[in-house]
């Protein structure tokens, strides 16, 4: 049942904490701050390339594994949603891998996906929360992310914990593919098993993400930016604040504003920052000045390092923990979750089942 809380989706959220130690728990040794990863249908260190295969919010969780995949272990990856990659006709390369993320292990575009990358002499591992499902059983190997079962249509926990998952894979990755040192390892090990507790800290955050909901409530459209592997958790926050509140969405990689969504700027449209501090900090932090000059509306979620500088210029700065790459994604999902179920809650909308959707997607 939902227990004290209004919605599946509300008690899902507060089970961040707990899910994300569970599931880091099972690949992270918190005694030798190392990755202990299950045995992998490819060895990383031989694959030419990664090819990631999901569909919505998991997608999502594929495009920031992207980033650290590359970042950390030096290996080329290629992430596309499933609908698309299974009709593109990919050039597959020898001895190539792939990993397909799902919540169900059931969805009908990626299930295509992993028979095409099979075909195609592909190793597929998946990283999916239902262990007896179709990806799972029908995969070379499969990473299971522990969130227990998610009942809100909109994925939450088990978005967070396929980040924490592919943090593990690319840290594990990394290792075998000696772009990492055992002292790097055990520093990134450190820092993702802050990441339950920061999660904590990011929901006491909630009476101010109502504050910004309430502004947010009131707007026809919405603009979510961030930079390098914030620019999926933007995607992700317009996809969530679209799904379920029904409220027009869109998130850019910050840099891209000049290109064109900049001419929607007005102060009408909120524009949602995610800008951690760090070495994109000013780059991003200088596009919302841009949109602040043009009348924009920014309401930043950033560091306590970043709210002195944002604060000039943004309308609203709500501050997170301080923490390094492979844990601000985590940390600014939730966030960007809890703000769009607020809204929701305050547009009166069916928060648990939003309409024309369905939990697990198992036709085309
Ligand atoms: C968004 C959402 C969907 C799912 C997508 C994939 O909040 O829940 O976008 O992420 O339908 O579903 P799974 O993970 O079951 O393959």
């Amino acid at each position: 049942g939902k227990g004290n809380y209004r919605h599946f989706m509300e008690k899902e959220l507060h089970e961040h904490p707990a899910v994300l130690g569970d599931t880091l728990r099972q690949y992270l040794d918190p005694k030798t701050l190392e990755v202990r990863l299950p045995r992998l249908p490819f060895d990383p260190a031989r694959i030419p390339r990664l090819t990631i295969s999901a569909c919505g919010s998991a997608f999502l969780a594929g495009a920031v594994g992207r980033y650290w995949i590359e970042q950390l272990a030096r290996l080329p990856v290629d992430a596309d949603v499933a609908s698309e990659l299974r009709y593109r006709n990919p050039p597959l390369v020898e001895g190539g891998a792939a990993i397909l993320i799902s919540q169900s292990g059931e969805t009908a575009d990626n299930m295509a996906a992993l028979k095409l990358l099979r075909q195609g002499g592909q190793k597929v591992l998946s990283v999916v929360n239902v262990p007896e499902s179709s990806m799972a059983r029908e995969s070379d190997g499969a990473v299971l992310t522990v969130a227990g079962p998610e009942i809100g249509v909109a994925s939450t926990k088990a978005f967070t914990a396929q980040l924490a998952v592919m943090a593990c894979l690319a840290i594990g990755f990394g290792r075998s593919r000696r772009e990492l040192s055992t002292i790097d390892e055990g520093r990134l090990t450190q820092a993702l098993l802050e990441v339950p507790g920061n999660a904590a800290l990011v929901l006491e955050k909630d009476a101010q993400i109502r504050e910004l909901a309430a502004e947010v409530a009131k707007a026809r459209d919405v603009l979510f930016l961030g930079r390098g592997s914030l620019y999926p958790i933007a995607l992700e926050g317009a996809l969530k604040l679209k799904e379920i509140s029904y409220i027009h969405a869109e998130g850019y990689a910050a840099g891209e504003m000049k290109h064109g969504p900049i001419a929607l700027i007005d102060n009408l449209v909120p524009v949602i920052a995610l800008c951690p501090t760090g070495p994109l900090f000013e780059k991003t932090a200088s596009n919302l000045q841009e949109a602040a000059a043009r009348g924009g509306r920014i309401m930043a979620f950033t560091d306590a390092d970043g709210v002195g500088p944002l604060s000039r210029f943004a309308e609203r700065v709500i501050e997170l923990p301080k923490v390094g790459d492979l844990s601000a994604p985590i940390l600014h999902a939730i966030a960007v979750q809890l703000l769009a179920y607020h809204v929701a809650v305050l547009k009166g909308t069916d928060v648990d089942q939003p309409r024309n959707l369905a939990k697990s997607v198992t036709v085309e």
